[in-house]
């Protein structure tokens, strides 16, 4: 197993004189979310390093009990992270039930809350991955440049506070695997290799994670993601995909879409996670693949309910645009696609069920949209399976492609509607 050696970067473990390099890299990566930040934005403040004493809490204390690492963390955080977020705290601090997570009195309590908060939005094994940078347009706004830049240089010194040498050695995750990839044909089929990922090195054996995997031009997709209990049964949380290119830094999904992903699977049962659906942007098919996670162990059985009946995903909600649905999606998906989805074809239906898409109630019609939901990743809705599987070009196996394109983006453009709608909701 590689687990001491994953490192998102390399340079956790270097001083602070070497903050330019840091920067440098961080600047790379940018890209992975998506911004465009002017250099100057994030331009060099060193020399607020343990000026403030904030009692933080998480890895803190008070500053003369501080690391300089740790001191320059909670500097940052008061002086330039804390502020950045002032637009969220309307919202994050209490007043929306369950994303609490800038909740407290002052700004060091604040970020107790958010370092501790589950599901993590901080993730400090893949800064530029954490959820508060890639949320973007919801309920509330996405975060303007300058704010995410000042807002990952926070995530990337809390980072090296926590894991001051880079050896990432509390990171619990699987071998590095090479993908085994599906150009056509159905999955387990000769053409079409499953990829069993085993836990054991992560701490549940005789459980996998299955995928198929196919090779985007762009990046990879990836369907039938499923939680395999195996022999021994797992219980996850938050699993992350890493890109290992050789020779560069490795690339963690830059969406890190699994973030509220918790799952316990008993022996013998799997189940999809998060619909088996996911699009990795920016991965190549050639280079090797690992999976960490927050917490991999052997099947809990739920001492609440004892009835241990396979996996439960927290933080999938269903739909809460039905009109917009109706409108939007339900003839396209009605047109094009309830021909195999809707019984037609066991394996679609299996897939994504429309067996539901004609209904005249809402509390029927609700079931149809829920399943379409779940092949909908709200964070990115263009790379979305849902859009992916029937787009021509996308080198995908999915039975059914639009043709010409212009029937494609025909549905695209109605169906979008209904999906923003989705994304921004409250
Ligand atoms: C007008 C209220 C409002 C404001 C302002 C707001 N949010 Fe949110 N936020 C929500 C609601 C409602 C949810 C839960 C529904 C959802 O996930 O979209 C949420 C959820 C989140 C989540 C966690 C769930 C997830 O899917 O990742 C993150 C992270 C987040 N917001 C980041 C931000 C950031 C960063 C800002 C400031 C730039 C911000 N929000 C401002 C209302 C708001
Ligand atoms: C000719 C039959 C057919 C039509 C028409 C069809 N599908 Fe599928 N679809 C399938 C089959 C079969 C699967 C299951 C593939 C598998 O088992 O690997 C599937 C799977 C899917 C999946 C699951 C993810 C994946 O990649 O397997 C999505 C999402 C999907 N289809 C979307 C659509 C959409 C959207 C439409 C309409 C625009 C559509 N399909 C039309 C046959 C069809």
């Amino acid at each position: 197993m590689s687990g001491a050696s994953f490192s998102i970067s390399q340079r956790a473990g270097r001083p602070l004189q070497s903050r330019k390099a840091m920067l440098e890299t961080l600047v790379r990566h940018l890209d992975m979310i998506r911004l465009t930040v002017p250099l100057l934005a994030i331009v060099f403040t060193v020399g607020c390093v343990g000026t403030i004493g904030g009692n933080g809490g998480g890895g803190g204390g008070d500053a003369s009990t501080l690391t300089p690492a740790q001191a320059a963390a909670q500097a940052d955080w008061s002086t330039k992270a804390f502020p950045a977020l002032t637009v969220c705290a309307g919202c994050h601090a209490g007043q929306v039930a369950n994303v609490g997570f800038l909740v407290g009195a002052d700004a060091a309590t604040a970020r107790t809350t958010l370092l501790a908060f589950d599901p993590q939005v901080v993730n400090t094994d893949a800064p530029q991955s954490s959820r508060i940078l890639t949320k973007g347009l919801h309920d509330g706004p996405a975060l303007d440049a300058t704010s995410a830049s000042a807002l990952l240089e926070w995530i990337q010194l809390e980072r090296t506070a926590v894991d001051p040498t880079g050896s990432g050695s509390t990171l619990v995750e699987t071998a590095q695997f090479q993908a085994l990839l599906c150009p056509s044909g159905s999955a387990g089929s000769p053409t079409c290799p499953i990829n069993h990922v085993p836990l054991d090195p992560a701490g549940a054996p005789g459980a996998t994670i299955d995928l198929v995997i196919q090779s985007l031009g762009t990046g990879i997709y990836v369907n039938q993601l499923s939680l395999v209990g195996g022999t021994g049964g797992a219980y996850i949380e938050h699993p992350l995909f890493v890109s290992y290119p050789a020779g560069a830094d490795p690339k963690p999904d830059s969406l890190d879409r699994f973030f509220a992903t918790k799952m316990d699977e008993m022996a013998g049962m799997s189940e999809q996670i998060d619909g088996g659906t996911a699009a990795f942007m920016g991965f190549s098919s050639a280079d090797p693949l690992g999976i960490s996670f927050k917490i991999v162990e052997p099947f809990r059985v739920d001492p609440g309910t004892g009835s241990g009946s396979g996996g439960t995903t927290t933080g999938a909600t269903g739909c809460k645009q039905l009109a917009s649905f109706k409108t939007n999606a339900q003839a396209p998906l009605q047109n094009n696609c309830a021909s195999c989805h809707a019984g037609g074809n066991p394996n679609a239906t299996a897939a994504m069920d429309l067996t539901n898409i004609n209904a005249a109630d809402d509390a029927t019609l609700l079931l149809a949209c829920n399943q379409v939901l779940t092949r909908v990743n709200t964070t990115d809705v263009e790379n979305s399976g849902f859009f992916i599987a029937p787009k021509p070009g996308d080198g995908t196996n999915h039975p059914f492609k639009f043709n010409p394109l212009a029937l494609y983006t025909t549905f695209h453009d109605a169906v979008v509607i209904w999906a923003n709608a989705e994304k921004t909701s409250p």
